[in-house]
């Protein structure tokens, strides 16, 4: 099983190239199941997560071609990939192909809408808490659907005319499910507003792919979202938005080795709590044509804290990324998660690094230490194993990450791009 190893010590200077946003590619794919027609999507990112979906949607019948020629841009290669779904051959998601990626769940929503009948099984992901699918539930359920879970697997069945126009607040901001109603709205008899919605960057790209293919969506990005149903859909072409995560993440990486770092083809707009939370923290951000230029020269690293929330609030897959960071402050920071319980379980290998932190429910008071000392450490989770490269560039020595697969799911080529901006980071296969 593959490792990263890295030499901790060097600041990082350089261009990194921001891929698409894996958290917009994902449901962007999905969208392709509304129509029998042809989606096209560009600047989606080679990871581990979207060629698992790619066999997921081929499961259900998805003819997919993924550009011979890849895009070049500057150094990224980002995919374009055809999506044709003409005719679904099967409405059943499978445990063995569900359990590897919570995501594909939400395959429900555009096979429930469009062959009125879906069999998922019950998602697996990220060990991040306990992570119900209840929001689904309801509120497919208010767009008439019938839904019963049974043998790990929710069985969901549209009436005879197809699923209808409802109305639906969400008890508690999901992401995924504004998604799914979204998506199942589309096709539904009748308008349906959806209330508490998520507001991410990564619905309104959705939203604005699902119009392009001849949806009738507005409100995206605030939280009432209206959809107007039609008949079907058609296909098109949209590119996959920059990830702010993605670029979250280098820029945390910049701000802890110091250094000086354009991050390119991304978007400030998508980002500003987090940028406003590292510019607190000593380092200044600036926007350049194409993205962000990152800039941390001998000054320290002040504590700052943070609350994650949802959009526009800090997200929450920064949170471990900002405890990284955290851990070389001049003082003390308080980090505390709202989202998500049990989203701490990079504090334990943080702490063999040298971090000294102490959780208390939901808070993490991390005291800043002068130095930090590499070590052996594991990844426990995606963005959980990015804080552990993060704080394995400011440490003495040698830290190897091991179960690097968390990695790959959502970093494309994470140690070219460092390396490129001097950092000492190499993959190491057993
Ligand atoms: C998405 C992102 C993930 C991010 C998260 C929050 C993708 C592929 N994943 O995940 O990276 O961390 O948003 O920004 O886009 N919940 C329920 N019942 C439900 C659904 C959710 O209680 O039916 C809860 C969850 O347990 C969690 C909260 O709602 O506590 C938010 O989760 P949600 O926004 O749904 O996360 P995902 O869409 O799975």
């Amino acid at each position: 099983m593959d490792r990263i190893r890295i030499v901790g010590g060097n600041e990082l200077h350089g261009v990194i190239p921001i891929s698409g946003a894996k958290n917009a590619a994902l449901p962007l794919m999905i969208a392709s199941l509304l129509t029998d027609d042809t989606l096209t999507l560009e600047n989606v990112p080679h990871l581990a997560d979207v060629e698992q979906l790619i066999r997921i949607l081929g499961n259900h019948g998805a003819d997919i071609s993924v550009n011979g020629r890849r895009e070049r841009q500057g150094e990224s290669y980002a995919r374009t990939i055809h999506f044709t779904s003409r005719n679904i051959v099967s409405t059943t998601a499978p445990y063995e192909l569900v359990s590897k990626m919570r995501a594909s769940f939400w395959v429900i929503g555009p096979l429930l809408a469009r062959e009125g009948k879906a069999r998922v099984s019950l998602p697996g992901g990220c060990a991040i808490g306990t992570r119900p699918v209840d929001l689904f539930i309801d509120g497919l359920t208010a767009l008439g659907a019938n839904i019963e879970i049974d043998g790990g697997y929710v069985n969901a069945t549209a009436p005879a005319g197809g699923l209808a126009g409802g109305r639906y607040v969400f008890p508690k901001v999901s992401v995924g499910a504004t998604h799914v109603l979204m998506m199942a709205a589309t096709l539904a008899n009748g308008t349906t507003v959806l209330g508490n919605a998520a507001r991410e960057p990564e619905v309104v790209d959705l939203a604005k792919c699902l119009n392009a293919m001849g949806a009738k969506i507005t409100g995206q990005g605030t939280s009432t979202i209206t959809v107007e149903g039609v008949p079907s859909l058609s296909g098109a072409r949209h590119r996959v938005l920059p990830d702010r995560i993605e670029t979250g993440t280098y820029a945390m990486a910049v701000a802890m080795t110091g250094g000086d770092v354009i991050l390119e083809d991304t978007d400030a707009s998508l980002l500003e709590t987090a940028l406003e939370a590292i510019r607190r923290t000593g380092a200044e951000i600036s926007e350049t044509n194409s993205g962000i230029r990152i800039v941390r020269n001998g000054a320290g690293i002040k504590p700052v804290d943070i609350v994650t929330d949802p959009f526009p609030g800090f997200p929450t897959d920064l949170q471990a990324q900002f405890m990284g960071l955290m851990t070389k402050s001049s003082g003390v920071s308080h980090i505390t998660e709202t989202i998500f319980e049990n989203r701490f379980m990079h504090v334990q290998e943080l702490a063999r690094l040298g971090a000294k932190i102490s959780l208390s429910g939901q808070a993490a008071k991390v005291e800043g230490v002068s130095r930090l000392k590499g070590a052996p450490v594991m990844a426990t989770d995606l963005r959980a194993s990015v804080s552990l490269v993060i704080a394995g560039l400011a440490a003495e020595g040698e830290t190897m990450v091991s179960r690097v697969y968390h990695l790959d799911r959502g970093f494309e080529r994470l140690e070219e791009k460092l390396t490129r901006c001097g950092a000492h980071v190499e993959r190491v296969s057993d």
